[in-house]
């Protein structure tokens, strides 16, 4: 399976994922890097691989007016919920391999969450440095690699354990650019020079591990590969395995740790 695959998702999956997986997981990060990236009034902006579009709005939001957002997206599902909640912002269909931009024509570009679903990941990064212009910022956030991640770890696991490969190769793309050296290395390699790299401690909100499991196994194509028992009995192994991070009322907030890497485009 490609990771291009990984994210063709329906408009129905799309307000799936507007609906559960932003705001239990997504918006935290939104605002770090706009943070990161020293988003101001007056900037144009590009946010990559935008899904649903809550980093385009947190920088909308920096911009109050001054300045342009622009998201990009391959999924057509993924730009119609986009567009739905913000119609005011401008939505491009496109493939982060080939950005349909001229060269230098924003002042950042911020990609949140995806660059782990990339194919030709060097590629990515250097069409992303591409469209930015001299001494403006690129700006990226993934999840850390899954070593660190307390509750994921456990959760894919177990989900491993039932499902076999395909819950493997499906839950596991998320953590595969998240070690915080080789981020370095890639922005380098891409001719941009880290001015910030940060590890976050963030949190996964679920109304319950039931809930964590079915918006995960849900918002992956993962849904689509499982029989009724593995998934059965992967919402019931996520009791056990999320029991040190469920609280008494029956939530659970599993903590989430992300990469934040600012880098600048160098002047010449
Ligand atoms: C986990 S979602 C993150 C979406 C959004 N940045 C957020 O924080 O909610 C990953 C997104 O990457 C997009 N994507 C995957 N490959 C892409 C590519 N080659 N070019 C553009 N977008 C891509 C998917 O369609 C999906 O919307």
């Amino acid at each position: 399976m490609s990771t291009t695959e990984t994210f063709q998702l329906s408009v129905e999956s799309a307000e799936f994922y507007e609906s559960r997986f932003v705001p239990a997981i997504f918006a935290e990060w939104a605002p770090l890097v706009v943070d990161a990236a020293r988003i101001r009034p007056g900037q144009a902006v590009l946010d990559v691989a935008c899904g649903t579009g809550v980093v385009a709005r947190a920088v909308a939001d920096r911009l109050a007016g001054d300045g342009t957002v622009t998201g990009l997206d391959l999924n057509p599902g993924m730009l119609a919920v986009a567009r739905r909640v913000r119609p005011d912002l401008d939505w491009r269909s496109g493939d982060v391999a080939d950005l349909p931009f001229p060269d230098g024509t924003f002042d950042a570009v911020l990609c949140q969450m995806a660059l782990m679903f990339f194919p030709d990941r060097p590629r990515a990064l250097a069409e992303m440095a591409r469209v930015t212009r001299r001494g403006g910022v690129v700006a990226l956030v993934v999840p850390a690699s899954l070593h660190e991640q307390p509750a994921y770890g456990p959760f894919v696991d177990m989900a491993a354990r039932i499902a076999g490969p395909p819950a493997v190769s499906l839950l596991s793309t998320y953590w595969e650019c998240g070690d915080l050296d080789e981020l370095r290395w890639s922005m380098a390699s891409a001719e941009l020079d880290v001015i910030d790299a940060r590890t976050y401690l963030g949190t996964a909100r679920f109304g319950s591990p039931e809930e964590l499991a079915v918006t995960e196994v849900e918002g992956s194509p993962l849904v689509e590969r499982i029989s009724g028992d593995e998934y059965r009995r992967i919402r019931d192994g996520a009791q056990d395995v999320l029991a040190p991070f469920t609280r008494p009322d029956g939530r659970v907030d599993a903590p989430l740790r992300g990469q934040v890497v600012a880098a600048r485009t160098r002047l010449r």
